[in-house]
């Protein structure tokens, strides 16, 4: 057989060789057996050289012709087979971003904090009360001044209130600080709002305090009914609607005298042991969570000083004319009362197997 002929057959065998892989894989072999290393093609280009002068171009031609013929079929059938199998890997591996992921990530819950505020706004909401929020830097005038606080009274020390800096002159209306509490904010609806109103305000408040019982940051609920009408006996019914929807429907309340600045008289309230019966527990212990008191101080109250409805006068809360009362819940107590927590710091941990427990 002639070289040429041999040339011919090689490229025949090659060209139906490429016609009949079915993979990418195959291919790879085919490319191998006739164009790799070893082949009887390339070999034999590269043994043009010791051929006869008068037989190495056409030899040379016909052999690189055909290698190249060769070569541009695979590359048109890898390109055929990679495609084919790239459809078919898409096809097996279909992946639904869309669909929820298996299994299904554990749903979050919301923080006791979180759960406990919105069960007491329920309670007032159901009452009637609009719940608002208030700004947490706040002014020496609402957090103090408008709210009848004494000049020397000691909150007003930077050991007990956080100022904003620069704080020169503790003393001027205007300087800010981190409100202390929620009350503030009973002063600023009455100034937006003529009577009646009857709302209460959620949100942090800030004390230089830190220890089992207390954080530098808590919560409060501040409460404000201002109305012709109001009297101590609407405070007392309300706060005892809120003890009973909270702590259970046998609670009973009782105020204590007590001191604040802006109410007047003001009160301490207390809500009967639920952890006991007269401060003696199933098993005739002192009930610890009353210290056998049977009674648990929950919040601070009053009815709202004439002082503090001067500074809305021109609003038309003229102490003459309309009067109520207001309350100040913390957060954290009635969660940590409710639920048994121990230790307030546990609140702010994040601790998921803390947090968890509560569904
Ligand atoms: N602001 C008081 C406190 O933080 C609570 C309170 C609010 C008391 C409203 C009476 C009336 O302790």
């Amino acid at each position: 057989m002639s070289l040429a002929d041999r040339i011919e057959q090689l490229k025949a065998g090659g060209q139906a060789a490429i016609a009949a892989a079915t993979s990418t894989a195959a291919l790879d072999q085919v490319r191998i057996q006739f164009l790799g290393r070893r082949a009887e093609l390339p070999n034999l280009l590269r043994g043009v050289a010791q051929l006869a002068p008068e037989q190495r171009g056409a030899v040379g031609k016909a052999a690189n012709e055909a290698r190249r013929q060769l070569e541009q079929a695979i590359e048109q059938k890898l390109e055929q087979l990679a495609a084919a199998e790239l459809q078919q890997r898409l096809e097996q591996d279909k992946l639904d971003i869309t669909l929820p992921a298996d299994p299904l990530p554990a749903l979050g819950r919301l923080h006791l904090i979180t759960r406990t505020r919105r069960e007491i706004e329920d309670v007032f909401v159901g009452l009637g009360f609009k719940v608002v929020e208030g700004p947490e830097v706040e002014r020496v005038y609402y957090n103090f001044d408008a709210l009848n606080v004494a000049p020397t009274h000691p909150s007003r020390l930077t050991t007990d209130t956080f100022y904003v800096e620069p704080a020169t002159d503790l003393f001027d209306p205007q300087t800010q600080l981190l409100r202390v509490h929620t009350s503030p904010m009973q002063i600023r609806a009455m100034e937006s709002q003529p009577p009646p109103i009857f709302l209460i305000v959620p949100g942090r408040v800030y004390r230089p305090d830190s220890d089992a019982t207390h954080t530098p940051q808590f919560h409060q609920i501040e409460g404000l009914a201002i109305d012709e009408d109001i009297t101590l006996a609407d405070l007392k019914g309300t706060l005892e609607t809120f003890a009973r929807a909270i702590f259970g429907p046998e609670r009973e309340i009782r105020l204590r005298p007590h001191f604040f600045p802006f109410t007047e008289p003001s009160v301490e309230v207390d809500v009967s042991c639920f952890n006991c019966c007269g401060g003696i527990t199933a098993d005739g212990e002192r009930c610890p969570l009353c210290k056998g008191t049977a009674w648990i101080e929950i919040l601070g109250a009053g009815m709202v000083d004439p002082n503090v409805l001067h500074h809305v006068k021109h609003n038309g809360y003229s102490p003459e004319q309309v009067q109520g009362f207001a309350f100040g819940i913390g957060i954290e107590r009635i969660a940590m009362l409710k639920h048994g927590v121990p230790d307030l710091r546990l609140l702010y941990d994040n601790d998921v197997r803390f947090l968890e427990q509560f569904a």
